[in-house]
């Protein structure tokens, strides 16, 4: 599973090679496809929090497999449960995945069983998410994308790159301008590299560029993902992509959230209650082993900001789209909190 123009992004091997999880390790691209080989939970664990494996969905991919290779290799399962859940506090996907295949486990239905079911399901989730995206795109759509949101960020072929993806495919889309996304540059290193694997027209901007396009009327659709949407439409996603959404509005532009039902999370109520992970001031304050900022410099680092639902136009999952205009909580009558499955703690 997981894809991406051959490039395995991540599969289980079973025994006697395995158990292990093997990861297209996404530090070493784009000029090395490196596969990283996961034989026990603290392996996988700092593979995850080093963002080797990353993006919401594929976080709840690994760590489903993460609590299958704890059962398979006879660890504590439920302490490997606890370590993969908290090794990334923001996208819900790790958390509800990982109690997902802890139950399973627990109940003797079988993690590895589980933790296929979930891959499954994500796989099949985006390609549902690329066909309800795409009716949002118009003609000869020039759309502005930020992170990345393809095959390496969610088994299938991604959420909001899935969209851009399927525009291509049906000949609307005129060209994707991928934000760099600093300060580790997942939209440079990883976007731009899927983007040239599809074929698509794209062209890499750095982040603070994206006003100017706006201003001269460039941009047509902002599409993202996301890593937890909150009760009330608050999208927590890659740092940087709040901003976006204000100089979409001021500009008039759609912005669009794509992402499967299993990032929605019904138990967060607002976007305030949604953690946000800080990371190493290095990410920041040093380029290419390089110290950008004299020794000792204190360094803000949240890798993640906070949209609100009033500046998100629609959001896409799998079973639809949601206008902004005609909905108001993501409880609101006809919805309720069985549309999702919980935001259970592990
Ligand atoms: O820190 P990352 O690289 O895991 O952040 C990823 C993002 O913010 C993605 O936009 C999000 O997970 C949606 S991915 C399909």
């Amino acid at each position: 599973m997981g894809q991406n123009g051959g490039v395995d992004v991540l599969r289980w091997i079973e025994p006697p090679a395995g158990p292990a999880v093997a990861l297209l390790d996404q530090t070493r691209l784009p000029d090395e496809e490196v596969t990283l080989v996961c034989r026990d939970v603290p392996g996988l664990v700092a593979a995850i929090q080093r963002l080797a494996v990353r993006g919401a969905p594929l976080l709840g991919i690994a760590g489903g497999y993460g609590v299958a290779l704890a059962a398979a290799g006879g660890a504590d399962v439920a302490a490997a449960a606890h370590d993969l859940a908290h090794a990334r506090p923001t996208a819900v996907n790790l958390g509800r995945a990982v109690h997902r295949v802890l139950s399973a486990h627990t109940e003797g239905r079988g993690a590895l069983a589980e933790a296929h079911a979930i891959a499954e399901e994500e796989v099949a989730a985006s390609a549902r998410m690329g066909e309800h995206g795409l009716t949002l795109v118009p003609e000869d759509a020039r759309i502005l994308t930020h992170c990345n949101t393809g095959a390496l960020a969610a088994g299938g072929e991604g959420t909001a790159l899935a969209v851009v993806v399927a525009a291509h495919r049906a000949g609307r889309l005129k060209h994707l301008w991928v934000n760099e996304t600093r300060p580790l540059l997942q939209g440079a290193r990883l976007t731009a590299y899927e983007a040239q694997r599809h074929g698509l027209p794209y062209a890499l901007l750095p982040d603070v560029a994206a006003g100017g396009l706006f201003a001269a009327g460039e941009i047509d659709l902002v599409v993202v993902g996301a890593d937890r949407i909150a009760r009330d439409r608050s999208v927590a996603n890659k740092v940087g992509t709040y901003p976006l959404a204000v100089l979409a509005h001021h500009h008039g532009v759609p912005f669009v959230v794509v992402a499967p039902t299993s990032t929605v999370d019904l138990g967060t109520r607002t976007g305030d209650d949604i953690p946000i992970e800080q990371r190493a001031a290095a990410e920041v304050s040093v380029i290419a082993g390089r110290p950008m900022a004299p020794p000792g410099t204190p360094v803000y680092n949240p890798a993640f900001d906070v949209t609100p639902g009033h500046l998100v136009t629609a959001i896409v999952t799998e079973q639809g789209v949601m206008m902004q205009a005609n909905e108001g909580s993501l409880a609101s009558p006809g919805r309720t909190a069985s549309d999702y499955t919980g935001n259970e703690g592990t």
